[in-house]
């Protein structure tokens, strides 16, 4: 008898209808689909739905969440008014104040059917109270959705007081990443000696590296090159990431030909914010404005590994968010012109399996046998479709539980000539849709 077995449900690609067994939160055997009488405890009917890995959050602050208009909104819309505001709200940080706020959008992410989370947690406060907060949250939350953390040195290692020690004292406390942000330093010296000592704590801990990098729309912000050379010659490699990364959409191409190839030959991740960088850069512009994001399509074509992440959900750096990765494939296909059909697809990809690089996953993610069971169930056609929908999943299911289950969503129309209809952006050709909307 299996704890869970899911009917009729299809990989990417395929129009094969296949039976998962789960067993034990692993996924036992998956075969093609059967109306045998279901040895099962549990039985979930796909209705020809796609069988997808989950999603993976690469780039959010769980500790600002919900934070948005607290104390004041930020009026001009840029990354230092955010700064200025949060530095404000961070006096009346309690230990529950971000346990709650985070705990909630959690939800929200596995709801949307994120199952792997790294989130940044800003440690220039000499009190460490978000720390705290997020490292009880992480070890409460486990067997559903898996939270890696990442000390966030959001006002300087070199330029806040105590910045290279409250880092130090992050990793013993049991961060899983060390975090940097050079462009914030005082000066592009401070910049360079903040990510060599995010390194040199990374690699004494044992840990990976995510900074923040180049966040600004300034053509000579170059801390990324700097950031790859120490993955380079440190040996952490592909346990490297730049996130942010917008000055690159100020990068002439001559430099930007030689950047790739230093970025390629470390091994090193990328990770692009789309929604909320298309909102913080740009601001000192007058027209043409730039976009400042990551080169994404170019990066991706050098062999860069790139992944989109939310980064804000309703802080002093965003004042939206639903916590939906598929709405940042969304927003991120139209940002970077990724608008091929195989590029869409790409989108997807840099939501899920490329983000699942990014927080170094490895075997423990996708869906075959022997792997863990955490799995989607999307009504859809294919990943384009999921993108143009906004399709979130009817099913998630992490470590062989369902723990999220959805009612399709219909809208019930009275038109001219005909009886009242369903209405759910479907065209009749959708053909594997049919199954699904019996
Ligand atoms: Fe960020």
């Amino acid at each position: 008898m299996l704890d869970l077995l899911v009917r009729g449900v299809r990989a990417v690609g395929s129009d094969a209808l296949v039976d998962v067994h789960v067993d034990g939160g692993t996924i036992v055997a998956l075969e093609p689909a059967s109306g045998a009488p279901a040895q099962a405890r549990s039985v979930v009917d796909g209705g020809g739905s796609l069988l997808c890995p989950p999603y993976v959050e690469p780039h959010v602050h769980l500790d600002t969440v919900l934070t948005a208009g607290e104390p004041r909104w930020n009026e001009s819309g840029t990354l230092w008014e955010g700064i200025a505001c949060w530095s404000e709200r961070k006096q009346s940080l309690t230990h529950d104040d971000v346990l709650e706020r985070a705990e909630e959008v959690l939800r929200w992410y596995v709801s949307n059917g994120v199952l792997h989370v790294r989130s940044h947690v800003d440690v220039t406060d000499p009190e460490l109270v978000a720390l705290g907060a997020l490292l009880e949250l992480r070890d409460r939350v486990r067997g559903v959705v898996e939270l890696q953390l990442v000390a966030f040195p959001q006002e300087g290692i070199c330029s806040f007081p105590s910045g290279l020690e409250l880092l130090e004292e992050a990793a013993r406390r049991g961060v899983d990443v060390i975090g940097a942000i050079p462009h914030f330093e005082d000066t592009r010296e401070d910049g360079v000696r903040s990510l060599e000592l995010a390194v040199d704590v990374a690699q004494r801990h044992g840990l990976s590296v995510d900074a923040h990098c180049d966040e600004i729309d300034d053509e000579q912000s170059r801390f990324s090159e700097v950031l790859a050379m120490l993955a380079l010659r440190s040996g952490l490699r592909e346990k490297v990431t730049a996130s942010h990364t917008t000055a690159m959409g100020s990068y002439a191409p001559a430099y930007t030909y030689k950047l790739q190839r230093l970025l390629l030959r470390s091994g090193i991740n990328l990770v692009c914010n789309p929604l909320v960088n298309l909102h913080l850069q740009g601001r000192f512009d007058g027209y043409p404005k730039r976009r400042g994001l990551t080169q994404v399509k170019e990066m991706l074509s050098a062999g860069v590994n790139v992944a989109f992440g939310h980064d804000d959900v309703m802080d002093p750096w965003y004042p939206l968010g639903t916590a939906d990765p598929v709405l940042v494939a969304h927003v991120g296909a139209h940002a970077t012109q990724m608008m091929a059909p195989h590029e869409i697809a790409e989108c997807v990809r840099m939501v899920s399996d490329r983000a699942a690089k990014v927080l170094g996953l490895g075997d423990a993610y996708g869906v075959r046998v022997g792997a863990p069971a955490s799995f989607l169930l999307l009504p859809a056609a294919d990943p384009l479709d999921v993108v143009r929908r906004l399709v979130r999943p009817s099913h998630v299911v992490a470590h062989g539980r369902v723990v999220v289950e959805r009612a399709p969503v219909v809208a019930r129309l009275e038109w001219p000539g005909s009886a009242a209809q369903d209405v759910d952006l479907v065209r009749a050709r959708d053909a594997p849709l049919a199954t699904w909307r019996r």
